[in-house]
């Protein structure tokens, strides 16, 4: 399958893997890649600009394929050294980002002088515009159901990817409720040039997360997640667990008055409990409402395949088959 997506980034197939917070390791940025997708490191997940350059050195001997890195935006406790990631990027040799959370005009000189391709994700059309006003080269557009910042628009993707197809004149991908062929093909229909995927690629065997997370993502439904910290305009979508009950519960009392101080024990340095240790229900961490539509838990490669070999079939017999010659 060719698109702008697949020509933009070099790649076999126009799929790619989300920025993923302790997911997003070399093994799965490698996984992908070599599979014919867009594997992506979280570069804020390295705790320093020389372990983000370690983790690319790791993944480069892992695959000869291109690979990006995320570079999220987002309200943190304490700001990270961002010019410090890109360069490590940068000297890293790697060709693609992907930034998400605030603007990132501010770091595009950097980004671009270093001939890097760009893909902002954003959660609506105005930010998607936006994107594209300041010269980023493609976008991600995430819809409501989407793991992790869904925005505070609460847009799902059958409008929003119409909405930003009418809109756009630069590539995008659909993302948020992406896991398999029947998405594909949906958010090629819908005007997209491919898709982004998170909570999918967790529950695969090369993603290197603890056994439970990739199990609790195939026991959960699409009635499993909640959104949180909304009254902080921080929203996140979050698979249901006791310390979210316990941070929901708090939500609850607070009301207007919710401080991020106030959730601090169910909301920091929670990922490494969840994805290392494997205590899921530790806190929030995020999962998008797709897990209703996950079952299994294959090899990257596997997952792929089965993707693109689904969407073949459906857009040359079912598809093909409904339209009179
Ligand atoms: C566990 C988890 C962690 C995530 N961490 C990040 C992150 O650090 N930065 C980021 O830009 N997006 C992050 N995301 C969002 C994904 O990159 C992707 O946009 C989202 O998962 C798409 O929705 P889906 O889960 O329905 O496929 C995360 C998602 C999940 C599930």
């Amino acid at each position: 399958m060719k698109t702008r997506i697949t020509e933009l980034f070099g790649i076999e197939h126009p799929i790619i893997q989300g920025g993923m917070h302790y997911v997003g390791f070399a093994e799965l940025a490698a996984a992908v890649s070599n599979a014919g997708g867009l594997g992506i490191i979280t570069g804020l997940t390295q705790k320093t600009p020389e372990l983000l350059a370690r983790e690319i050195a790791r993944c480069r001997e892992m695959t000869d394929k291109p690979f990006g890195v995320n570079l999220t935006f987002l309200p943190t406790f304490a700001t990270p050294p961002y010019p410090e990631y890109i360069q490590a990027t940068i000297e890293g040799g790697v060709k693609a980002v992907e930034t998400a959370g605030r603007n990132p005009e501010p770091y595009l000189p950097q980004l671009k002088s270093a001939g890097i391709r760009v893909i902002h994700k954003c959660t609506s059309v105005r930010h998607s515009l936006k994107a594209e006003a300041i010269g980023c080269d493609a976008v991600s557009v995430d819809g409501f159901e989407c793991g992790g910042h869904p925005g505070e628009d609460d847009v799902p993707n059958f409008i929003l990817l119409p909405r930003a197809a009418e809109t756009l004149k630069i590539p995008f991908v659909a993302s948020g409720g992406m896991a398999d062929g029947r998405s594909l093909v949906a958010a090629l229909a819908l005007g997209a040039d491919g898709m982004n995927m998170g909570t999918r690629f967790i529950a695969t065997r090369e993603a290197p997360v603890h056994q439970r997370v990739k199990q609790a993502i195939v026991d959960a439904s699409e009635l499993d997640t909640r959104l949180v910290m909304r009254g902080l305009r921080n929203t996140e979508r979050v698979l249901l667990n006791d310390g979210v009950r316990r941070l929901m519960d708090i939500e609850r009392e607070k009301g207007a008055d919710l401080k991020i101080e106030d959730i601090y024990e169910q909301v920091a340095g929670i990922y490494p409990k969840v994805m290392i240790d494997g205590d899921v229900e530790a806190g929030a961490w995020s999962c998008g409402m797709v897990a209703g539509l996950i079952h299994d838990v294959p090899t990257v490669r596997e997952l792929i395949d089965r993707i693109m070999a689904e969407a073949d079939a459906l857009i040359l017999q079912r598809l093909a088959g409904l339209v009179r010659a």
